[in-house]
């Protein structure tokens, strides 16, 4: 039986990671800030799977408990055997009108969790020969949008590199774009949804499955639904200047809207 590592486990995308990865009998280590929320997970996962499910509860934006979660994924006598670094939050303020240390701590947790645990992951997978690691970046790391945008773009790049320089040791790094899906991400404090044509809301429970799908076929970026592969691949090949005055202009409609 193999044992999966997911953060960000108690809502959205990483709770679909949970789910799927329960339902095909893995074990499971899940990570968050809330307790309480992480053993109704374990609760819920263990009475329908039989499985063994642990809890680690920590901010990964605090250096001293992403250690310890690093230190649980180099465990060499509980090896991990898929990581899946999915926690994550984003901040739409303007970079100038924002605070600094809002961004510092999503910087923290999108980027800095991903290279450390990332590291830990590779180090001990590369030993044993064999397991997959999942980076959980955006459609909007393609894109100049904001620093959510450019922390996604980081973790782009990082993982292509990851990926190559694991290549022929048995462990594989493919990072996750999504587009807009449906998770608690964009519930706003008053209870709103994000508005958005239906045609551009992804479900987790498919995206999580079709990104097992691309793990399993060995693809390094993994790009679910045909809109968003349609809009990364013309990021890809536009010219930068264009790509940069669209999102320019996108961003000014967004600002008018709210
Ligand atoms: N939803 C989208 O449209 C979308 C699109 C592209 C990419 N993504 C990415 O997908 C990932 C999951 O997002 P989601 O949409 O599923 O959002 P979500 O429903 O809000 O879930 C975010 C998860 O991250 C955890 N988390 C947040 N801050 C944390 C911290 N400091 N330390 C530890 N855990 C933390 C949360 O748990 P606790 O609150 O319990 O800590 C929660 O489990 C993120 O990386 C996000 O950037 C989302």
């Amino acid at each position: 039986m193999s044992t999966a590592l997911v953060t960000g486990a108690t809502s959205g995308i990483g709770l679909a990671f949970a789910r799927e990865l329960a339902e095909r009998g893995n074990d499971l280590v899940i990570v968050a800030r809330r307790r309480a929320k992480l053993e109704n997970v374990s609760d819920e996962l263990r009475a329908r799977h039989s499985i063994n499910v642990e809890i680690l509860a920590a901010d990964l934006s605090k250096r001293a408990q992403l250690r310890r979660v690093a230190d649980r994924v180099a465990d060499r006598e509980r090896p991990i055997d898929l990581l899946v670094n999915n926690a994550g939050f984003g901040t739409s303020r303007s970079f100038l009108k924002g605070e600094l240390a809002d961004e510092e701590a999503m910087f923290d947790v999108l980027c800095r969790a991903v290279l450390v645990l990332s590291h830990a992951g590779a180090l001990s997978m590369k030993d044993r020969g064999r397991g997959a690691i999942v980076n959980v970046s955006s459609v909007a790391g393609f894109i100049p949008m904001g620093t959510y945008g450019a922390a996604k773009g980081w973790t782009l790049a990082f993982t292509e590199t990851l990926a190559h320089e694991l290549a022929g040791s048995g462990v594989s790094a493919t990072v996750l774009c999504p587009g807009f899906t449906r998770t608690e991400m964009h519930v706003h404090p008053d209870g709103e949804s994000t508005k958005l044509p239906k045609v551009m809301w992804l479900e987790p429970d498919r995206l999580v499955r079709d990104c097992l799908d691309d793990v399993k076929a060995g693809k390094v970026i993994s790009v679910p639904g045909a809109q968003y592969k349609l809009i990364a691949g013309v990021a890809e090949v536009a010219p930068r200047g264009l790509v940069r005055a669209l999102s320019r202009g996108a961003a000014s409609i967004r600002r008018r809207q709210s």
